[in-house]
């Protein structure tokens, strides 16, 4: 999706808005479940969150004790994630990721659900592996590609957008009468578009050049809706 498609995405829903469901654990400002488990077992340092939409993951960590940036190309979800962040020492930047690059080094470099093809997300997991500082670690959790069935039916209908090479939504809900009516062929085709960047702990892996803690596919409650589902989730340390 295009960056002024992820403003619009981001934009706070109106009071009477359903669309409120659709961004429900940002909603609530709960972090990632994988992102405790893993930040749970580390001593807090500096972290930078790479895609953090409304931020809720970087205020989580700030209010754990970590300098913690978040990176995200829409000016919207940034502005919302500094209102959100008050005083909790949390920083964020806009930037484009897919030519984003530091000389900082963290202590925790994490990306959640930024999906794009190959030609932007290979250098993206490259460039993220440098940003880990020695001893750091690299986490990172993605719709994987043994979900397709459970994704295609989620954007069945619905209008992700998109071309390729831009990260996509990952099932913020629109099924309250927000469904576009695309042709069938054009439907398809975003549909592929979008199950084709979905990722497999060895497509990450093989991009690493770190010790690999944690490569699976976990069964992840990624919105807080209940609805689990096939996750990548690889960790990995310098
Ligand atoms: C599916 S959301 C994930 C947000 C957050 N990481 C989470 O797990 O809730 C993908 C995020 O990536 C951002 N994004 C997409 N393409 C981007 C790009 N080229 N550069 C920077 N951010 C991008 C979007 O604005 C959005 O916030």
């Amino acid at each position: 999706m295009k960056k002024d498609e992820w403003n619009v995405m981001w934009t706070e829903p109106k009071a009477d808005s359903e669309q409120g469901d659709a961004h429900q654990r940002h909603a609530h400002g709960h972090p990632d479940p994988v992102l405790v488990e893993v930040a749970m077992g580390l001593k807090p340092g500096r972290s930078l969150d790479l895609g953090c939409g409304l931020g809720s993951n970087v205020i989580w960590l700030a209010k754990q004790g970590w300098d913690a940036t978040g990176v995200d190309f829409s000016d919207v979800a940034i502005e919302r994630a500094k209102m959100r962040a008050k005083d909790s020492g949390a920083h964020f930047v806009v930037a484009d990721l897919r030519d984003f690059d530091t000389e900082e080094r963290y202590d925790l470099v994490t990306l959640f659900y930024v999906h794009f093809d190959a030609e932007v997300f290979d250098p993206l997991i490259r460039r993220a592996a440098k940003m880990v500082k020695e001893g750091g670690q690299l986490l990172f959790v993605g719709h994987d590609k043994s979900a397709s069935t459970q994704m295609a039916e989620h954007v069945k209908g619905h209008n992700h957008g998109g071309e390729h090479s831009d990260a996509h939504d990952h099932g913020h809900k629109h099924e309250h009468g927000h469904a576009h009516d695309h042709g069938h062929t054009e439907d398809t085709e975003k549909s592929a578009q979008f199950l084709a960047m979905l990722t497999t702990p060895e497509q990450v892996t093989a991009l690493l050049d770190l010790t690999l803690i944690r490569s699976e596919v976990a069964l992840i409650d990624s919105h807080g809706n209940n609805e689990p589902i096939a996750t990548t989730v690889v960790l990995a340390k310098r």
